[in-house]
């Protein structure tokens, strides 16, 4: 298979991502944290999910578009925040918000983005999110709050579940250190990825380099470049977050707030209790540690938790699920209820999925 267009699944875009990208790119990619297992728990949480169907139940043409937080959705999901993603992808920040307007569905601007909050607000208007990291200068989390604000953002999302910096056994082994540092000795690898990967390297060099995180540029100082701004980025992000700076945030901010990457039902409660509008229950892809539970293992706890009072998101290890798909979670709690979840990939095949209980997917 070579173009995107002849796709059929999630994982065939996947396949075809990481045929484009060196190989240093990518293993870190697949892998996440340590040897790799985070991920990999996630999409196999997967492979035993059974749907069990309900016969003759006539014919209907499943309605799939989602009211959120007082506005209309074309889908009931949305493209989940993915940091520098321009290094996967060239321009992939302005695709991605101008496929998310097409499709009417949300698009989370990460916190780590390549393009500013604000240009990417103006893309699409209706549907840029934009995911939050505090910052160790508390002045720096408040006045990116205040630009989303000013900006026009509606929905805030927090993501708490990156406190330290995640740690890849491949890349550390080898010493490479993303975006751009390399031993001597890595050299000559690094230059056969770089000649086997024409594409990418061919869009890396058009580009005059790395990315700039443009949302950072102020805070780095007028004149940074680019690896000057991912440097003072990363003396900033990640910081380690407490139930106080939930509650400063909710004060600040006016708008929705979700706290994403909560894996325990009594965490959704608490975040609920100051204020949250929505939690995603997530582990950052298995991204930050590899012995973390599957993100999926642990959504019928925070849904049983938080009952019906909240929207949750889920996102980790989805797939095999075509575009136009819609999966339901069928799970044990006391109420025996019925989850759906929908999902949607981005340029990467990563996905957010939005899930209600079954009586609001029946609305
Ligand atoms: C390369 C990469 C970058 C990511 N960047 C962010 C980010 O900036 N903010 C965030 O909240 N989550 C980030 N995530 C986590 C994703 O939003 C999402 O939770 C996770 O990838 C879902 O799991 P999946 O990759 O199995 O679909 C990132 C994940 C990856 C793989």
């Amino acid at each position: 298979m070579a173009s995107s267009s002849k796709a059929v699944t999630i994982d065939d875009l996947r396949r075809l991502a990481l045929r484009r990208l060196p190989k240093f790119v990518s293993q870190p990619l697949e892998t996440g944290s340590g040897r790799g297992e985070g991920p990999a728990r996630n999409v196999a949480g997967f492979a035993d999910l059974r749907f069990l169907p309900r016969t003759l139940s006539g014919h209907h043409t499943p309605n799939l578009s989602t009211p959120l937080f007082g506005k209309q959705y074309d889908q009931p999901f949305g493209i989940t925040p993915i940091g520098y993603a321009d290094y996967y992808r060239r321009n992939a920040d302005l695709e991605l918000a101008q496929a998310a307007r097409e499709a009417n569905i949300p698009f989370v601007l990460s916190g780590g983005s390549i393009a500013c909050l604000e240009a990417i607000r103006k893309i699409a208007p209706q549907q840029t999110w934009f995911q939050l990291y505090g910052a160790r200068d508390p002045a720096i989390t408040r006045d990116i709050v205040r630009r989303a604000q000013n900006a026009g953002i509606e929905v805030l999302v927090l993501t708490v579940d990156i406190p330290v910096s995640p740690k890849n056994d491949w890349l550390t082994r080898r010493g490479i250190k993303l975006p751009a540092h390399v031993p001597a000795r890595q050299l000559p690898f690094v230059a056969w990825q770089l000649l086997s990967h024409p594409r990418w390297t061919r869009d890396l060099i058009a580009a005059g380099g790395f990315p700039t995180m443009e949302s950072w540029r102020q805070y780095a100082g007028a004149r940074a470049n680019a690896p000057q701004i991912y440097t003072y980025y990363r003396s900033q992000v990640p910081c380690p977050l407490s139930w106080r700076d939930v509650e400063s945030l909710r004060n600040l901010w006016g708008g929705k707030l979700i706290v994403k990457g909560v894996l325990r039902g009594e965490d959704a409660v608490r975040a609920l209790d100051l204020g949250a509008d929505a939690v995603t229950v997530s582990n950052h892809g298995g991204n930050l540690l590899d012995c973390l539970p599957s993100s999926l293992e642990m959504l019928p706890t925070v849904r049983e938790a938080v009952g019906d009072r909240i929207p949750v998101f889920f996102d980790g290890g989805i797939r095999r699920v075509k575009p136009q798909g819609i999966l339901r979670l069928t799970h044990e709690s006391a109420q025996e209820s019925v989850e759906k979840a929908c999902v949607q990939f981005d340029a990467l095949g990563r996905h957010q999925a939005e899930v209600r209980p079954a009586e609001a997917a029946r609305a």
